[in-house]
């Protein structure tokens, strides 16, 4: 099957310039049952539509990374059978998407303590990484089992043992060792972070990556987060003037 970029995506203009990596906290989908008087579950299922509509869309922008916070560290402590039936929407995702990855050219990652997740999802997603490896349209990162401060603690550990046996040398330590120690070694740090479901946190997702990211929050609960509402994120990013520290004059006469 083909992974070529050009094949069957028709590159989409939203207007301006589209941020090359895009994070987002999918929030908001319990309250989005609750709402209606639904198992939380239903409301994690519905979530799953707006994961395919918010890949095609991205994919279709011409966006390369996007990253999706699907599990956290923390998100172990919910009840056992709402942890369970998150990790089988997972699987069914997975299963259910090969072929149209395929298609259009999408590239699975995974980011996070894999190793902790259940054997058979674990086999579903070395399997969708393997076979999507050679698609160059965009990387989809999905974060399963990712709490930021565990990831910047490994990379800590391992640079330490490097520096001890004698490969790295501490004087010559720089931003790069660190970035080329994280889950998303070799990726562009996100430009733009959009959290859904009205909380104005970070929840322990990529910390040290998202450091210059332009942040988008929205009331908007992960369920009703489709097409419409991603195109109006990225028009808002692509609105703003990014300046890293220089000043506005400095950055419009380039
Ligand atoms: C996000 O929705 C999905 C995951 C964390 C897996 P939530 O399940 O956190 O929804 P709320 O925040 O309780 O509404
Ligand atoms: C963050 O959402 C994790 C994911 C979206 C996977 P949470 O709902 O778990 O975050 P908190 O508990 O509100 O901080
Ligand atoms: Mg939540």
């Amino acid at each position: 099957m083909s992974s070529d970029k050009t094949a069957t995506v028709e590159k989409q203009d939203s207007g301006g310039p589209v941020p090359r990596h895009v994070a987002i906290i999918m929030d908001g989908n319990g309250r989005w049952a609750e709402e209606r008087h639904r198992p939380r579950l239903f409301g994690h299922r519905a979530g799953v539509d707006s994961v395919r509509e918010i890949v095609e869309c991205a994919r279709t922008l011409g966006i390369d990374f996007l990253t999706l916070y699907a599990f956290s560290t923390e998100n172990w402590n919910r009840p056992e059978g709402e942890v369970s039936g998150l990790m089988g929407l997972l699987k069914n995702y997975l299963q259910a998407e090969l072929t149209t990855m395929l298609r259009n050219g999408v590239r699975l990652q995974c980011i996070g303590l894999l190793q902790s997740l259940p054997d058979d999802v674990l086999d579903i997603l070395q399997r969708t990484i393997e076979e999507t490896r050679a698609c160059t349209g965009m990387t989809l990162n999905l974060a399963l089992n990712y709490g930021g401060r565990s990831e910047l603690l490994s990379a800590m550990k391992e640079i330490a043992r490097q520096c001890q046996e004698g490969s790295l040398d501490w004087q010559s330590l720089t931003e790069s060792t660190i970035n080329d120690h994280l889950f998303t070694a070799g990726q562009p740090d996100p430009d733009f972070l959009i959290r859904t479901g009205g909380e104005n946190r970070l929840s322990n997702f990529l910390l040290w990556q998202v450091s210059y990211a332009e942040l988008y929050f929205t009331e908007t609960k992960w369920p009703d987060f489709r097409k419409e509402q991603f195109l109006k994120a990225i028009e808002s990013f692509s609105r703003r003037q990014r300046r890293f520290g220089k000043t506005g004059a400095q950055i419009a006469t380039g």
